[in-house]
C-alpha cells in the first residue's frame, strides 16, 4: 500500500484547511468540510475491508435520520473539536476516512482520528447536505462550512431574504452573479449541530450551492474543492465590499441591466425571481 499521506486527496484537503484557516474562515474549531471520496482513488492506500472502529451518529434523532442513500459512500471528514490551523501538521488525528454503514445510522472508520476523536459535530448537515446536492447534481463531492467575517457582519444588519440578501451581494461585485447565479439560500438562526438544521440546510441545498447560517457562518457545496471553495471566496468578497462601504450612501451599482448583459455573456441561468425590475421578474415566471 501507499502512504496516504502523500495522496493528492489527503494533500489537497490539507492545503484548503490550512488556507480557509489563514483567510480567517475558521478560528479555534470553527468550520468542517466532507469530501466524499471514490473507492478507485482510495485502494492503492488503504484496504477496505479493514474497519477500525464504527461511529454512531450524533445529534440526530435515531427513529428519523437515515443516511442509508449514501450507505457504501466514503468520506473524507474533519474531526470534530479539531483546529483548522493544525489540520496539514498532523492529518492523521485531526481527519478521518469514513464510509457509510448499511443501517444508514452509523460510519466505519477507515483511516485516521487516531487519538480516539470522531466526525464533525455537524456530521448530519454534512450528509444530508450531499444527499440534497447528489440527487440535483450528481457529480457533487464537497460540502464546506466555515465562518467568513464578513458574510457573518452581513447576516447581522442586512435584511436575511434570500432575494435581497442574494441581489446585495450581486451588486457588490461583477463576478458574483456569474459564479453563484442562484443567489445564496438563508437559513434563521437554529440550533447548530443537529439533524433539525441538517435537514434545513439539504433542503436549501437542492436550489442553492451556499446557504447562509446567519450569526454563525455559511455551507458551501461543490463538484470539487476549487468550486466549494471558490464560492465561498466570492461572496466572502462581496460581503467584505458591502461592509467596507458600510452606511455610506451608494452612489451608483451594478445595474439589473449590466446583470442581464453578464447572464447574456456566460449563458447562465439566475433566479430572476430575485430581481426587481418586471422586466426580468417575468422571464422567472415564463418558466
Ligand atoms: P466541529 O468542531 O464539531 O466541526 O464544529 C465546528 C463548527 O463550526 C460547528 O458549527
Ligand atoms: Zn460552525
Amino acid at each position: 500500500m501507499k502512504d496516504i499521506l502523500e495522496s493528492s486527496f489527503i494533500k489537497e484537503f490539507c492545503r484548503l484547511t490550512t488556507n480557509m484557516y489563514r483567510l480567517g474562515w475558521d478560528e479555534r474549531n470553527g468550520g468542517n468540510v466532507s469530501y466524499l471520496l471514490k473507492e478507485e482513488e482510495l485502494k492503492d492506500y488503504l484496504d477496505l475491508t479493514k474497519v477500525i472502529r464504527k461511529i454512531p451518529f450524533a445529534g440526530v434523532h435515531p427513529t428519523s435520520f437515515d443516511a442509508t442513500p449514501l450507505a457504501g459512500k466514503i468520506f473524507l471528514v474533519t474531526g470534530t473539536g479539531k483546529y483548522f490551523k493544525n489540520v496539514e501538521l498532523d492529518p492523521k488525528n485531526n481527519l478521518g476516512i469514513v464510509r457509510i454503514a448499511n443501517n444508514g445510522k452509523e460510519a466505519e472508520l477507515l483511516w485516521g482520528f487516531e487519538d480516539g476523536g470522531r466526525f464533525t459535530s455537524e456530521f448530519p448537515a454534512h450528509m444530508m447536505s450531499h444527499m440534497a446536492r447528489l440527487s440535483v447534481d450528481p457529480n457533487n463531492r464537497i460540502v464546506m462550512h466555515c465562518h467568513p467575517t464578513n458574510l457573518l457582519a452581513m447576516s447581522y444588519c442586512h435584511p436575511l431574504d434570500e432575494a435581497s440578501f442574494s441581489h446585495t451581494l450581486w451588486e457588490m461585485s461583477t463576478e458574483c452573479i456569474v459564479v453563484f447565479p442562484e443567489g445564496v439560500g438563508c437559513l434563521p438562526w437554529m440550533l447548530c449541530g443537529t439533524d433539525t438544521i441538517g435537514e434545513a440546510t439539504a433542503a436549501k441545498m437542492k436550489d442553492f450551492r451556499l446557504v447562509l447560517w446567519p450569526f454563525h457562518g455559511i455551507y458551501g457545496a461543490g463538484k470539487d474543492i476549487d468550486e466549494a471553495f471558490g464560492l465561498i471566496e466570492t461572496a466572502e468578497k462581496a460581503a467584505s465590499v458591502y461592509n467596507v462601504i458600510g452606511s455610506r450612501p451608494i452612489l451608483q451599482t451594478i445595474t439589473e441591466d449590466d446583470m442581464a448583459e453578464l447572464i447574456s455573456l456566460f449563458n447562465l441561468s439566475p433566479r430572476w425571481d430575485f430581481f426587481k425590475e418586471e422586466k426580468y421578474r417575468s422571464l422567472a415566471k415564463k418558466k
